[in-house]
């Protein structure tokens, strides 16, 4: 399979680090503001991401963090928020021209936060397929925008890289696009609209299955939005598509025997009459009690056709709190 596409991909980016486009790829979310942070307005104009993959539940204890496809460096200094340590989170990014536009950034960021040292960011050439980094010396890795971008063959490489400098434990926290719609192989193959963020998209069942194929044990859905319509007056589609937007969190726990545990936002109720019900794997329930639980724990309680148990459907707003 021809790897061109991922030289179309550095030049957008080029291109967009050497003369910053305001809404060019993402976007459509407002910029996490955090007590005491300024990001500089260059940064929020370089902002080529699609979510937040900053989440202070993530972020407890000075981890040391890896961030790849670095931008301008806006959810960089946001971890460095958290993290307060030189070198404490590393960038990383294929294209030159990025990496002295953030440090620029940097820079300037410096002037506007007290608190914020430049060293506190380690920034590295470096390939998302092939990350110049340690084995197992991760506590949280993050990607903005990138991994959707990849074909198949890249993608799986990018998220063996990611499963491999993360510690045991550690969480990979992602934003991309995702369509449930056919993406016209047109599309699909325009290399531009590709690295725009626009036509690389998989299902979220196929996102998942992805990662879980990495070997995460846990993947977590954070959040779900309308991103973009590719309609036919605009692009080589005879229908409307859809594109939303996910933020994803997988955790390198080990894989169930039974299968990875995915959190989509299912909530368990019980309802009955005894003091609480026990499934025998680990669940109890109070009455009356939400209990958020994971995809595959939702399919064995529905499957035992009980009266007494209400089962929500996905939110697709998981923030913690469940039983696996
Ligand atoms: C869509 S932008 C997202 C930037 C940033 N994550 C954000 O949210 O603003 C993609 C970023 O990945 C970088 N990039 C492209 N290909 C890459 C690769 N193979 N490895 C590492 N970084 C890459 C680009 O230079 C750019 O900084």
């Amino acid at each position: 399979m021809s790897t061109a596409y991922l030289e179309t991909t550095r030049n957008v980016y080029k291109a967009a680090a050497e003369k910053p486009d305001v809404g060019l790829c993402c976007t459509t979310t407002p910029v996490w503001q955090l007590p005491g942070l300024d990001v500089p307005v260059i940064m929020q104009q370089m902002n080529y991401g699609c979510g937040s993959t900053v989440n202070p539940g993530d972020l407890v204890n000075s981890p040391k963090i890896l961030y790849v496809g670095v931008g301008g460096g806006m959810e960089l200094l946001q971890f460095a928020y958290f993290s307060r340590q030189i070198k404490g989170v590393i960038g990383i990014d294929v294209v030159d021209e990025m990496l002295e536009a953030s440090k620029r950034n940097f820079n300037e960021a410096e002037k506007l936060n007290p608190w914020f040292k430049k060293e506190f960011v380690d920034l590295r050439k470096g390939d998302a397929l092939n990350l110049p980094v340690e084995d197992n010396s991760v506590d949280c890795a993050a990607q903005n925008c990138l991994f959707n971008i990849f074909k198949q063959a890249e993608l799986k490489q990018a998220l063996k890289e990611m499963y491999r400098v993360l510690k045991p434990r550690g969480r990979l926290v992602m934003s991309d696009p995702i369509c449930e719609a056919e993406i016209p192989e047109i599309l699909r193959e325009d290399e531009k609209l590709r690295a725009l963020c626009l036509s690389g998209s998989l299902t979220l069942k196929e996102y998942i299955r992805m990662i879980t194929d990495a070997g995460f044990g846990t993947v977590e859905i954070r959040a779900r939005r309308p991103y973009r319509i590719l309609g036919p007056a605009n692009y080589a589609t005879d229908r409307i598509i859809f594109i939303e937007s996910v933020e994803v969190c997988a955790i390198k726990d080990p894989m169930p025997s039974d299968g990875p545990c995915v959190f989509t936002g299912k909530t368990a109720i019980y309802y009955g009459q005894e003091a609480m019900f026990d499934d025998e794997k680990g669940h109890l329930f109070l009455p009356n009690q939400p209990l958020a639980v994971c995809d595959k724990t939702a399919g064995a309680l529905k499957s035992l056709n009980r009266k007494d148990i209400f089962i929500s459907e996905s939110t697709w707003f998981y923030d913690g709190g469940g039983r696996c």
